[in-house]
C-alpha cells in the first residue's frame, strides 16, 4: 500500500513538474545563447596572424586574434583520411583549462597528407586529394572546396565567437570605469547573465563566467539540412532563424514532449547534413555542452521565390545552376569547451555517414534476439506476472523474445537489488524465460538512493564517487527513489566500479541472459533546473557539469557496456537501451524516443525521429509501440504494431497508469492483426541482421531516408513518411486514423520497379501513387533488382529459428536481374570478429541464380538451408523445372517450378532446393 502511495505521489510529481513548457529555457532565457544569437553579422573582429603560421605534413597551425579584445587563440586545421578536415580552436593561454571532449571519438582520427597550394599575405591554400581549403586572413574565414566546387565557408557571416576566460570585473567597480580600463581593454560583457544566471527559482553561480564558443557555417549548393537529433520534429530541418528558437541540444527529461518543436529532449548528436542534388556535406560539432543551432535554407525562404523568378527570367533552369545559388546557413552556439569541428566532404550522403562513422564508430552487430519483439511495461508486478505474460504469448501464438522490468522490480528503487517479495527468485524466473527462448531486460538508472545501509550509496560516499555541488558537498537531487545522488562517471575509477556491479558475483541473481536498460540518464533530476543537474555541479578533474552535460548518459552506458563485456568474459554481445545519448553512444547502446503518447501524431513522428537518429550514426532506434502515456484505441494499436515492425528497435511499453495492453488481451480480430505485424517482423529478420552486419562494415544506417538512397532526386528531399530498410524495402506504414489509402512516393525513375511484398503488384518509380490499404495492410515494397533472405516458419522466439530454412525472394528489375546478401553467424558472440560467419551474395542474371561467399575465408557451420526461391517479375515463359548445380558435385538436380497464380505479378516458385547455406551453388531456370 505504502508503495502505491509513493508511486502515485511520484507520478503526480512528474506530471506536474514536467508537462509544463515553462520548465525549459528559451534561447532568450539562456545568456550565452542570447549573446551569440544577437551578434551582428559581418563585423567579425577575428583575423589570422599569418606570420605565425606553421605548416606541417598534416596540419596548419596559426594564431587567430580577436583584435577588439586582444586575445590570441590557437587554430589548427588538419587533413584527415576519407575527405575529412578537422578545425580546432583553443585559447592560447587560458586562465583555466578548457574542456576537450574525449568521449565521442572512437580513437584518434587518422591524419592525412596536406599539401601547400599557395600562400600570400592574405590567403593560405592547402589541399588534400581533390579537396582544397583556403584560409583567409581578415576578416577570418575558411572556405572548403571539393573537386573545385565551393562547398562550405566558416565565418562567412562573421558570427564566429570565442569567449575567453576572464577575471570577473563586474564585482570590481574601478574596472567598470571605461577611462580606467587598462591597455589590453577587454570589451565588457554587459549581459546580465554572464557571471550569474537565474532561471525560475534556480541560480547558476557561473564562477568561471562567460565561456561560449560559436561559429557560422554556410554550405553552398545545398538546399536542405538534416540531422542534429534529437528533436521531435521533421526530418528535413525547418528554418529557425527569425522564426523559432534554434534547435537545442541539452539532454533533458521532457515528459510529454511537444511535437514539431526545436526544443531539446533526451539525446544530442551534433551532426548536420547540408544536402543538394549534386552534393552532400556534413559537419560534426564535437562539443558536449549545451548547444543551440540556427538553421536557414534558402530553399525554405521567400527569397527562393525570388531566386526562381531570377532563374526563370535569366533562363537558368538546369538543376545544377539553380542549386548553385542555394545555401544552407548554420550557426552553432555552445556554452563552453573548445571549437572542435569536423568537415565531412561527402560527396554523397552515404559518404558522409561513412566518414562520420570512421570518427565516432559503429554499433557492433546486436545479438539476434535484440531484433525481435520486446514486451515492456511499467511495470510487470511480480514473477508470476512475468511468467504469465510469457505463457500468454505462447498460448496465443505470438512471437516474443524479451520481457522487460521497469523500476518496480528493485527493492525500493535501489538499483542492483530485487524486491524481496515480488521478485524473490529472479534467477529461476530468468531460467524459466530462457527455457522458453526468451531474455529478460531490467532497468538500471544512474541516480542512487541516499539510504544508509544501501551498499552502493555507502561505497559511493566512502570512496568519493558522487558528483559535487557548487559548494563542494555531495550533490543531492530528487528522483524515483526520493533523495538521490549521482555517480561521477567522469572519474575512471567510478567507471570501473560501476562496470563491476554488473558482474555475476556482484549483481545478485543476475544471469548472462539478463540485459540492461539505462534510463533517466540525461541525468533526470525532478527538482533540478530544467529537470536536470545544476550546471555548476563539479565533476572529477574539477570540470563543471555544464562542460560535460550531454555526455553524461554516454558515460553511463559505456560503463554498463564494459560491465557486460566483463560479465560474459567477452563472449556475449551486450544489449543496452539508453534514453540519453551523444555522438559515439552507438558504440554501446540502442536508443528509443522516450516518453511518447498514445496519439496518432506520436506514431507519425516516430519515423522522422528515428530517421534523424539513424543518419546521425545510431542505427538502433525505436519508439514505444502503442505510446507510453494514455491508452491507444484498437486502430492506433494495430497501426503502431505495423509501423514498429519496420523500425530497428521493436518494443511495446506503457506507463503504470495505462490499461494493460499485451497483444493477447485484445479481441481476436485485433489480436490477429497484432500477431501478423509481429510475424512480418520475424519473416524479415535475416534482412535486418544482414543490414546490421553491413552497418558495422560501412557505417550505413539500417533504415534510411529516401534522400540517402536517391540523393539526386529533389522530389524526395522532404519525404519522411516513406523510407527504406537497407536499399531493398520501401516502407510507408499507415500513421493516420481511418486511412483507406496512403500516398507512396516510388523513387528511381521509370526503369525502377517496386513490388508490393504481399501481392507482388508492380509499381514503377515514377512518383507518388495512392495505394489503397485495409486494416491488415502494411504498405511495404521490395525494389526490383534485389534479393531478400527471409524465414517464413512461425516460432515463439528467434532462438528457435536459428536452424530454420530460408526463403529467398528475388525481385527482378527491368533487365530481369537482381542481387542481394545474407549474413549468418552464431547470433550472440564475438566469434564473427575472428572470421566465424558466412557472408553470402546471391545474384540472378541470365536466368541463373548463383550463391557465393563474399568473404572467402570466413566460415560458420550453419545448419540452415534453402527451402524455397520465389522469383517475382519473371517475364519469360515459365520453365517446367529448374536445374540445381552444387559446387563440387557432378549431379544436376531437377527442381519443380510452379507459377504462383495468387499473386498479381508473374511469380515463379522453386521448391526445396534444400541446399545448405555453407554450400555454393547455382539454379538455372
Ligand atoms: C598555443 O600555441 C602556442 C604556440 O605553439 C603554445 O605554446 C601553447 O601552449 C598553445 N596553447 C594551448 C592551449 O595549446
Ligand atoms: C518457473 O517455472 C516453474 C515451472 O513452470 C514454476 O513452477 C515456477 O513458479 C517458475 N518460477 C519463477 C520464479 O518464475
Ligand atoms: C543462437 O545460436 C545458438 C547456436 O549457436 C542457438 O543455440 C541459439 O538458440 C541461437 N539464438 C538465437 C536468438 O537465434
Ligand atoms: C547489385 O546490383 C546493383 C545494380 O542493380 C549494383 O549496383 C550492385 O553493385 C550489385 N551488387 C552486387 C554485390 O553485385
Amino acid at each position: 500500500m505504502e508503495l502505491l502511495k509513493i508511486l502515485t505521489l511520484l507520478s503526480v510529481i512528474t506530471y506536474t513538474f514536467c508537462v509544463d513548457h515553462g520548465n525549459f529555457k528559451t534561447c532568450a532565457q539562456s545568456s550565452f545563447c542570447r549573446r551569440c544569437r544577437e551578434m551582428e553579422p559581418n563585423k567579425s573582429p577575428y583575423v589570422l596572424n599569418f606570420p605565425s603560421a606553421q605548416i606541417t605534413p598534416n596540419s596548419v597551425h596559426v594564431e587567430l586574434w580577436n583584435n577588439e579584445e586582444q586575445v590570441v587563440f590557437n587554430l589548427t586545421l588538419s587533413a584527415l583520411v576519407d575527405n575529412t578536415f578537422r578545425l580546432q580552436v583553443e585559447e592560447a593561454s587560458p586562465l583555466r583549462d578548457r574542456f576537450r571532449s574525449l568521449y565521442a571519438l572512437k580513437s584518434d582520427p587518422v591524419l592525412a597528407q596536406l599539401e601547400m597550394v599557395s600562400r600570400n599575405e592574405d590567403e593560405i591554400t592547402i589541399k588534400n586529394g581533390d579537396n582544397a581549403v583556403k584560409l583567409i586572413r581578415s576578416p577570418f574565414r575558411i572556405d572548403f572546396f571539393s573537386d573545385t566546387e565551393f562547398v562550405a565557408s566558416v565565418n562567412a557571416r562573421g558570427l564566429f565567437k570565442f569567449e575567453h576566460y576572464r577575471k570577473n570585473d563586474q564585482s570590481d567597480p574601478a574596472a567598470n570605469d571605461a577611462e580606467n580600463a587598462d591597455a589590453n581593454s577587454e570589451k565588457k560583457i554587459t549581459d546580465p547573465g554572464a557571471w550569474e544566471e537565474n532561471f525560475k527559482s534556480f541560480r547558476d553561480s557561473k564562477p568561471f563566467g562567460p565561456s561560449a564558443v560559436a561559429m557560422d557555417i554556410t554550405f553552398h549548393g545545398a538546399s536542405h539540412a538534416y540531422g542534429i537529433p534529437e528533436h521531435a520534429d521533421s526530418l528535413a530541418l525547418k528554418d529557425t532563424k527569425d522564426k523559432t528558437d534554434p534547435f537545442r541540444h541539452y539532454n533533458l527529461d521532457v515528459f510529454e514532449y511537444e511535437l514539431d518543436s526545436p526544443m531539446a529532449i533526451y539525446g544530442a548528436i551534433p551532426l548536420l547534413y547540408a544536402h543538394g542534388p549534386k552534393r552532400t556535406t556534413g559537419v560534426f560539432w564535437n562539443n558536449p555542452s549545451e548547444t543551440w543551432i540556427d538553421i536557414k535554407s534558402s530553399s525554405n525562404s521567400e527569397n527562393n521565390v525570388m531566386n526562381s523568378i531570377v532563374n526563370f527570367v535569366s533562363g537558368r533552369s538546369s538543376d545544377g545552376e539553380e542549386n548553385k545559388d542555394k545555401t544552407v546557413e548554420s550557426h552553432f552556439m555552445s556554452e563552453s569547451g573548445v571549437i572542435d569541428v569536423f568537415f565531412l566532404l561527402g560527396p554523397n550522403p552515404k559518404d558522409v555517414i561513412r566518414e562520420y562513422a570512421r570518427l565516432t564508430g559503429v554499433s557492433p552487430i546486436p545479438q539476434y534476439f535484440a531484433l525481435g519483439y520486446h514486451q515492456s511495461r511499467w511495470n510487470y508486478n511480480d514473477e508470476d506476472d512475468v511468467m504469465s505474460v510469457s505463457d500468454n504469448f505462447d498460448n496465443s501464438d505470438i512471437p516474443l523474445d524479451v520481457i522487460w522490468l521497469d523500476i518496480e522490480y528493485t527493492d525500493h528503487k535501489k538499483y542492483f537489488t530485487w524486491d524481496p517479495i515480488r521478485f524473490a527468485h529472479p534467477r529461476i524466473m530468468q531460467q524459466n524465460l530462457t527455457s522458453q527462448g526468451r531474455k529478460l531486460v531490467v532497468i538500471i538508472d544512474p541516480h542512487i538512493k541516499r539510504e544508509s545501509g544501501y551498499f552502493l550509496h555507502e561505497d559511493a560516499l566512502a570512496n568519493d564517487y558522487y558528483v559535487k555541488n557548487a559548494e563542494g558537498a555531495v550533490y543531492e537531487g530528487w528522483c524515483w527513489p526520493g533523495s538521490s545522488s549521482y555517480l561521477d562517471f567522469l572519474n575512471p575509477v567510478v567507471m570501473s566500479y560501476y562496470s563491476s556491479l554488473y558482474s555475476l558475483d556482484k549483481f545478485p541473481e543476475a544471469t548472462n541472459d539478463m540485459y540492461l536498460w539505462n534510463d533517466m540518464n540525461e541525468p533526470s533530476v525532478f527538482n533540478g533546473p530544467e529537470i536536470t543537474m545544476p550546471k555548476d555541479c563539479i565533476h572529477y578533474g574539477n570540470w563543471e557539469h555544464r562542460e560535460i552535460h550531454n555526455t553524461y548518459g554516454l558515460l553511463q552506458v559505456k560503463a554498463t557496456y564494459d560491465g557486460l563485456i566483463a560479465r560474459s568474459k567477452g563472449t556475449k554481445r551486450p544489449f543496452i537501451l539508453t534514453r540519453s545519448f551523444f555522438a559515439g553512444s552507438q558504440r554501446y547502446a540502442a536508443m528509443w524516443t522516450g516518453d511518447n503518447s498514445a496519439e496518432w501524431s506520436h506514431l507519425k513522428i516516430s519515423i522522422p525521429m528515428c530517421l534523424s537518429v539513424s543518419i546521425a550514426g545510431m542505427p538502433s532506434c525505436g519508439a514505444d509501440v502503442g505510446g507510453f502515456f494514455k491508452n491507444p484505441d484498437n486502430e492506433l494499436m494495430i497501426r503502431w504494431y505495423q509501423a514498429g515492425a519496420f523500425l530497428p528497435f521493436y518494443r511495446a511499453h506503457s506507463h503504470i497508469d495505462t490499461k494493460r495492453r499485451e497483444p493477447y488481451l485484445f479481441p481476436p480480430e485485433v489480436r490477429n492483426l497484432l500477431r501478423d505485424a509481429i510475424r512480418k517482423r520475424y519473416v524479415y529478420l535475416p534482412l535486418w541482421y544482414t543490414l546490421y552486419h553491413e552497418h558495422e562494415i560501412s557505417g550505413l544506417p539500417v533504415i534510411r531516408p529516401l534522400f540517402m538512397e536517391y540523393p539526386s532526386d529533389p522530389a524526395v528531399s522532404t519525404i519522411e513518411s516513406t523510407y527504406m530498410v537497407g536499399s531493398s524495402l520501401l516502407c510507408s506504414p499507415v500513421t493516420s486514423a481511418g486511412a483507406s489509402s496512403v500516398d507512396v512516393y516510388f523513387p528511381g525513375g521509370s526503369d525502377e520497379l517496386w513490388y508490393d511484398i504481399d501481392t507482388y503488384k508492380q509499381y514503377k518509380g515514377e512518383g507518388t501513387v495512392t495505394v489503397p490499404v485495409d486494416m491488415a495492410k502494411i504498405p511495404v515494397f521490395q525494389k526490383g533488382g534485389t534479393i531478400i533472405p527471409t524465414k517464413q516458419r512461425y516460432r515463439r522466439s528467434l532462438t528457435l529459428t536459428h536452424d530454420d530454412p530460408y526463403t529467398l525472394i528475388v525481385a527482378l528489375d527491368s533487365k530481369g536481374e537482381a542481387n542481394g546478401t545474407l549474413y549468418i553467424d552464431d547470433n550472440e558472440s564475438f566469434e564473427y570478429q575472428k572470421g566465424k560467419y558466412l557472408y553470402l551474395s546471391f545474384t540472378f542474371k541470365n536466368n541463373v541464380l548463383t550463391a557465393r561467399r563474399i568473404d572467402q575465408d570466413a566460415t560458420y557451420p550453419a545448419n540452415s538451408w534453402i527451402e524455397r526461391v520465389i522469383v517475382i517479375g519473371y517475364s519469360k515463359s515459365a520453365p517446367a523445372a529448374a536445374s540445381l548445380k552444387i559446387d563440387g558435385k557432378k549431379d544436376i538436380i531437377k527442381l519443380p517450378v510452379t507459377l504462383d497464380e495468387t499473386r498479381q505479378h508473374k511469380t515463379l516458385v522453386v521448391k526445396k532446393p534444400a541446399v545448405k547455406m555453407t554450400q555454393t551453388w547455382s539454379i538455372t531456370l
